[in-house]
């Protein structure tokens, strides 16, 4: 099987009594676009925060790239909804910052002037890099003031890519947005896809591992290449959430015509599976991504 980038094995988490997330267990592999949906309040935030290592779970456990997470980490990036940029700083610099923090010292700023400024030089040209695979090459110098809502949310993005994460979590990332910058941006993550099925096809290892919670379920469909479904609507939902749907979702190239008819069968069976109340499946019933794809591999 391909390069696991991100492991959850038995995860649960509970504040109090209340018990949000039950036995979630997850595989992802090196270059797969996650879209994750479920009902609101079900415990898909948690999910991530766990996963970014801001909030470890109270039980279970979780590696990226093979290495448990217990805080934050170099492995795991994070953009939110409403993520907010350093209003002081032009795009370029808002994105080099990580790195900048990163690489530089106070005191190699001040007793290695020359070599500092030649490296800041070399993060400038990273983050403008960045922010052209974004789509906002040609806003490297404005201020987040200065931005569309859609613009800050690219940067916000490019800003978590050039710390090269081994998996990026995007938790509901286009929420705020009007419909036309929201499909822009869906096009974006298109264009990310299409740079792992090019790394692939050279024998490279997929360089954007995204695990994206969204609850419009045309978006997941159409950006991801694997949905997920966490709900407590299962026979043992009284313990919490978990994972009740894990199959593949139709692949797009960037250029493709935005064909969301296609989805209608599978967006009914996720409204069965993952979001009905009355439903009283077992939890795995839904659940075949690796399964299929062994089966597959088998053939
Ligand atoms: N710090 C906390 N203390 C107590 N309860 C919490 C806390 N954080 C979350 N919860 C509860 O845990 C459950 C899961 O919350 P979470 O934010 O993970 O859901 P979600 O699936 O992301 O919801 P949404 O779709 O609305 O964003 C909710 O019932 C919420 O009220
Ligand atoms: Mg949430």
């Amino acid at each position: 099987m391909s390069q696991t980038v991100l492991g959850c094995n038995n995860v649960s988490h509970w504040f109090g009594t209340k018990r949000v997330l039950n036995n979630v267990n997850l595989e992802i592999a090196a270059g797969q676009i996650l879209a994750v949906v479920g009902p609101s309040g079900c415990g898909k935030s948690t999910l991530l925060r766990a996963i970014l290592g801001t909030h470890p779970p109270k039980a279970g456990e979780i590696t990226a790239n093979g290495v448990p997470v217990t805080k934050p980490n170099r492995n795991v990036g994070i953009v939110y909804q409403n993520y907010s940029l350093y209003d002081f700083l032009t795009a370029r610099d808002n994105v080099a910052f990580g790195l900048m923090l990163d690489q530089t010292s106070l005191s190699r700023r001040v007793f290695q002037y020359f070599h500092w400024r030649q490296l800041r030089e070399e993060q400038r040209a990273q983050a403008t890099e960045l922010l052209d695979k974004v789509n906002l090459g040609h806003a490297i110098n404005l201020f987040p003031h200065e931005m569309s809502g859609g613009m800050r949310q690219r940067v916000a993005i490019a800003q978590a890519l050039i710390m090269k994460p081994k998996i990026l979590l995007l938790d509901e990332p286009f929420g705020a947005l009007d419909e036309a910058t929201r499909e822009e941006l869906q096009v974006m993550l298109l264009q990310l896809y299409q740079e792992n099925i090019d790394a692939r096809s050279v024998g490279k290892t997929p360089p954007h591992t995204i695990l994206m919670v969204t609850h419009e379920l045309n978006e997941a469909l159409y950006v991801s290449d694997r949905i997920i479904g966490l709900s407590q609507y299962h026979s043992e939902g009284a313990n919490g959430a978990t994972v009740v749907y894990d199959k593949p979702a139709p692949v797009f190239r960037p250029n493709d015509p935005r064909d969301f008819e296609q989805f209608e069968g599978q967006k009914d069976e996720l409204r069965t599976a993952v979001f009905d109340p009355e439903i009283n499946q077992h939890h795995s019933d839904y659940v075949s991504f690796w399964k299929d794809h062994s089966k597959h591999a088998e053939s």
